[in-house]
């Protein structure tokens, strides 16, 4: 495999469970862009939205983003990647795969993690307005989709292993 499996989808889609389970399966190596984006500014993605703000990190993401397109394995998005025409045009010739999930399962997974900044006071709200926002933008990037409300990611895995 030359070019990254690409897991998109909003937060608490389960990009990285699946992504670093998918990843095991093909016996490639599984990156996950915010891990990637904490370990180079040797800070939590909190700690950069708070002292440099939102559009200091989708700067970090998408220059990341566009780096990490160029390995092998399988690559897991931040879940808000997909708001950079920049990556969305990167992601054209790739196979994304966006996880689907409801703002409720969402909202049950996340819970109140105060690692994700952009949902923290009300997050069910801000879930759900997010995913109006970007339903159209996972839907623009897709080659592919996967529900997950009602799947474990091994499931999710064995769907994406399955042959077309
Ligand atoms: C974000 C999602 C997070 C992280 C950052 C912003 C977003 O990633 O990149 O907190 O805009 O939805 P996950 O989707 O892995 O939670």
């Amino acid at each position: 495999m030359s070019r990254p499996v690409v897991l998109v989808g909003a937060p608490g889609s389960g990009k990285s469970t699946t992504g670093a389970l998918l990843a095991e399966r093909l016996g490639v190596p599984f990156t996950d862009v915010d891990t990637e984006i904490e370990q180079r500014a040797g800070r939590s993605i909190a700690a950069i939205f708070a002292d440099d703000g939102e559009p200091a990190f989708r700067a970090l993401e998408e220059q990341v983003t566009a780096e990490l397109l160029e390995r092998p394995g399988v690559l897991s998005l931040g879940g808000g990647a997909v708001l950079s025409p920049v990556t969305r045009a990167a992601l054209r010739g790739h196979r994304v795969v966006w996880l689907q999930v409801s703002a409720a399962t969402a909202v049950s997974r996340v819970g109140l993690n105060e690692a994700r900044p952009l949902l923290l006071g009300n997050v069910r709200g801000r879930l759900i307005k997010l995913l109006a926002e970007r339903t159209p933008l996972y839907a623009e990037v897709a080659t592919e989709r996967v529900e997950t409300d009602a799947r474990p990611p091994e499931e999710v895995v064995e769907l994406l292993l399955a042959p077309e």
